[in-house]
């Protein structure tokens, strides 16, 4: 049940042997219940925190937090049933999602419904869709070779912040394929800072909403957010003007939308659609798969057998050259570590939805505009569906073996699955194959790793790491 969340911050912990690695996991808390408000402070500090050994199973359960319903969906055939079959009836996002990204991205897709969505999801999928992806291989293949350049310049045994490397080098690739190799440095940087100043001041808790607010309740525009606001919106708003003036890169993803927009002029794109367009597949796509890369190796450095089968394929498949686009279907390790890291790590934990009308799933009858939650850290946890849940064994995902459907989804399912799916796996192998070919990288043996959730699912406080040529 649901109602036996637990109460109090919950403990990490690690196990390593010579052949089992379990990564940082929650210990879980089996104490009283906790207290609904209590629980929903606590799950603004950390979602993580939350959850009782007993929620890791198969089933759903339900709670009420001031009034407000609260159901959890953790059975892959009743999350088939939100995602797919009954799909118009769950795919309005949570009042808290729409409430802290509206004033960033407007109407941008990952927020809207109904026909805005439908509309803009074709045209979305469209430009991120796996055909394109081959044209973005150069972006990627370059910037991740000036990150092992950058890196090969420091001493061996530099300390660094993963994190902040990884979320440096995808937003690097994501800010060059949406807007375009001219946005320029500063520019690129203060899109960067200004999306991690946004999500540092919003919060993920919009309490109106439990206290019977159906569409919750607008954040409060505090000077800073309107800053962090105002500055973003400032450059997208010139590169998209310079787009339609002609004097944009041919090849950016804001130059296919103005494309788009121009066969298709029933589309109504404007340059405010087009900057949340564009604001939405660089914040969707840039800590998704910084997060990935950054779990990805504090899960390697703490399996050297593992590791020793990446730098062994690598070497096989690339030899002294660089991997390259045309690489990554034949590096079977670095896939299944990545598909391994998705799962015990997925950077989007948690899927919250709001019913439109009444409903039912499994046994638990469900009110009109409540809050439907299908938790990936739990699904992807549960032992039923994964023998040895926590440990990193990257092989259940080679030799053509698969999770039972709808029991693995790190990047959700039906048809608000991920459009850019085949983007972040590819830009995610691709990248650890350029960096482990030429270094190793290390976390201290002494450091506790901390999964934290925001938005995202991250290291508290980053992953300190060592980095050693190879
Ligand atoms: C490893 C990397 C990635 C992961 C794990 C990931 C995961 C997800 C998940 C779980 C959702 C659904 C969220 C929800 O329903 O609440 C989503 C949506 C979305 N993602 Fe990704 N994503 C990744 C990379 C990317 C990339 C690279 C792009 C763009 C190039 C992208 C663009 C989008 C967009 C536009 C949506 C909104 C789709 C809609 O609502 O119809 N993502 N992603």
């Amino acid at each position: 049940m649901l109602s036996s969340w637990l109460q109090q911050p919950v403990k990490i912990r690690e196990v390593i042997s010579d052949d089992i690695f379990e990564p940082a996991h929650a210990e879980y808390y089996d104490g009283p219940p906790g207290k609904p408000l209590r629980l929903l402070l606590q799950a603004r500090s950390d979602f993580l925190s939350i959850w009782r050994a007993s929620d890791y199973a198969e089933k759903v359960s339900q709670i009420r937090i001031l009034g407000r319903q609260v159901v959890l969906v953790n059975s892959p055939e009743l999350i088939r049933q939100v995602v797919v079959k009954r799909q118009e009836n769950f795919e309005r996002k949570s009042p808290q999602m729409r409430r802290a990204l509206e004033y960033l991205l407007g109407d941008g897709l990952f927020i809207s419904d109904g026909e805005t969505w439908r509309q803009r999801r074709a045209l979305v999928a469209d430009i991120v869709h796996m055909n394109r992806v081959p044209a973005f291989g150069p972006i990627m293949e370059k910037t991740a070779g000036e990150l092992v350049e950058r890196w090969s310049r420091m001493p061996a045994g530099t300390t660094l912040n993963a994190l902040h490397e990884m979320a440096g080098l995808t937003a690097e690739i994501i800010a060059r394929s949406v807007f375009g190799n001219q946005l320029g440095e500063d520019s690129a940087n203060a899109v960067t800072d200004s999306f991690t100043s946004y999500q540092s001041l919003i919060d993920s808790i919009n309490l109106g909403y439990f206290l019977g607010f159906d569409e919750g309740l607008p954040v409060w525009r505090t000077p800073s957010l309107r800053r962090s606001v105002k500055r973003l919106h400032g450059i997208i708003d010139t590169v998209v003007e310079d787009h339609l003036a002609g004097r944009g890169d041919h090849n950016s993803m804001v130059e296919l939308l103005i494309r788009r927009q121009q066969r298709n002029p029933e589309l109504k794109l404007d340059v405010v659609a087009l900057r949340n367009e564009a604001a939405t597949i660089f914040m969707a796509g840039h800590e998704t798969t910084a997060a990935t890369l950054t779990w990805a190796w504090y899960l390697l450095s703490r399996a050297p057998q593992v590791e020793r089968q990446v730098h062994a394929e690598l070497d096989r498949t690339c030899g002294d050259r660089a991997p390259t686009i045309d690489d990554v279907p034949k590096l079977e390790w670095c896939k299944a570590v990545i598909e391994e890291t998705l799962r015990l790590y997925p950077p989007v934990p948690i899927l919250a939805r709001q019913n439109r009308k009444a409903d039912t799933i499994g046994d638990v009858d469900i009110a009109p505009a409540s809050l439907i939650l299908i938790v990936p850290w739990l699904l992807h946890r549960t032992p039923s569906l994964f023998e040895a849940p926590h440990e990193f064994r990257p092989q259940r995902f080679m030799a053509g073996r698969r999770p039972t459907p709808y029991s693995y989804i790190p990047f959700a399912s039906g048809p608000r699955v991920c459009p850019g799916l085949h983007f972040g796996l590819t830009e995610a192998i691709l990248c650890l194959a350029v960096i482990a070919q030429r270094f190793r990288v290390k976390v201290p043996e002494a450091h506790k790793v901390e999964p934290m959730c925001r938005l995202t699912l991250r290291p508290r406080g980053g992953l300190p790491i060592t980095i050693e040529p190879r």
